[in-house]
């Protein structure tokens, strides 16, 4: 009889244990993703359902459904998406040891709602034929008059550019921020449009001489499997802005992720953003997908090493978050994507 017991509750634990899931809601398109998955499962048991979206459907998404939802970890990219989400009270405190030890306090929440898992450096990139490294100095000197119809720079609506008009509304004043767009917008070598990736291949052909662009897409294209990506990457140098507007540094967007309030797994969500930002996850997402480490004992890809060491931005991102509407509306009022 105890035998049989034993044997029905290895079998039942063992059924528990394959039944374990976690369901995550992301906005993140990239490959490096799925590989993390799987090393979550071997390693917890726990399996990762997707759900993808964009980060404003998945917000919306999660806020409507209410405790219905099905969602138990939302992930998605740029702290303007996270800052959203935390506004639409979609998010519970996350009490982990591992995540407080590990991740510096201006990459989270400051009630520990989301966490920032990679940083992305938002950096000037530059045609070599064209430009000389010690022609750039800030973001700001882009607005100066050498610059005439030669900088490429994606939308308004990228979400990315929001958060550096943003972080520049933080650390120096909104006059400064628009007077900034405004020079940008005078500058450029064509009206906005398409993703990083086009900018560099405009700047790479000609169109125009240097583009804002987040790091990881210039290592896409480097490391990436088409032929035209990687010449065009042959033809692309990388400066990291050493100051702001104000000097603060180059600025630094991020992924991040936070336990949604209403999950029903909320042990398996805190497991699962612990597992991102273990020392393994952390080295993947630098090797895959050329995303900087926030767990400061992740080593940098080597390519990310080349890129050599930058001053980053420290000004707390939630903040930056905080100014979102405010740049958007900037944007509109200098007629950026016009
Ligand atoms: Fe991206």
């Amino acid at each position: 009889m105890l035998k049989k017991l034993l044997i029905i509750s290895v079998l039942w634990s063992t059924f528990l244990s394959a039944s374990e899931v976690v369901n995550v809601y992301s906005h993140r398109h990239y490959a490096v993703d799925k590989q993390l998955y799987k090393k979550f499962y071997k390693q917890t048991g726990i399996k990762v359902n997707l759900l993808k979206a964009s980060s404003a459907e998945l917000i919306q998404r999660i806020a409507k459904e209410g405790k219905f939802t099905k969602a138990d970890v939302l992930l998605t990219t740029d702290v303007g998406m996270l800052e959203l989400a935390r506004s639409k009270d979609i998010f519970v405190a996350t009490q982990s040891d591992f995540l407080n030890k590990t991740i510096p306090a201006h990459l989270k929440d400051k009630d520990n709602l989301w966490f920032a898992l990679t940083k992305r450096a938002r950096i000037i990139a530059y045609n070599i034929d064209e430009v000389n490294a010690d022609e750039l100095s800030t973001y700001s000197a882009l607005g100066e008059e050498k610059w005439k119809d030669r900088i490429v720079v994606t939308k308004a609506t990228e979400v990315y550019n929001q958060s550096l008009l943003a972080s520049f509304i933080v650390n120096d004043g909104s006059e400064k921020a628009y007077e900034w767009a405004k020079k940008i917008k005078n500058n450029m070598a064509r009206t906005p449009r398409g993703v990083d990736k086009d900018s560099l291949r405009a700047i790479a052909s000609g169109i125009g001489d240097v583009a804002i662009v987040n790091t990881y897409y210039v290592g896409q294209m480097i490391k990436g499997r088409s032929f035209s990506d990687r010449a065009t990457s042959e033809m692309i140098g990388i400066f990291f802005p050493n100051q702001g507007v104000n000097e603060k540094g180059t600025h630094i967007n991020v992924s991040g992720a936070g336990v949604v309030k209403y999950s029903k797994h909320k042990e398996n969500a805190v497991k699962f953003i612990e597992f991102l930002a273990s020392v393994e996850a952390q080295e993947l997402f630098a090797k895959e997908n050329f995303e900087y480490p926030v767990n400061p004992n992740a080593k940098m890809s080597p390519l990310l090493e080349s890129w050599g060491a930058f001053k980053e931005d420290k000004t707390s991102l939630y903040k930056v978050g905080n100014k979102n509407t405010e740049a958007v509306k900037m944007f509109n009022q200098v007629g950026w994507d016009r």
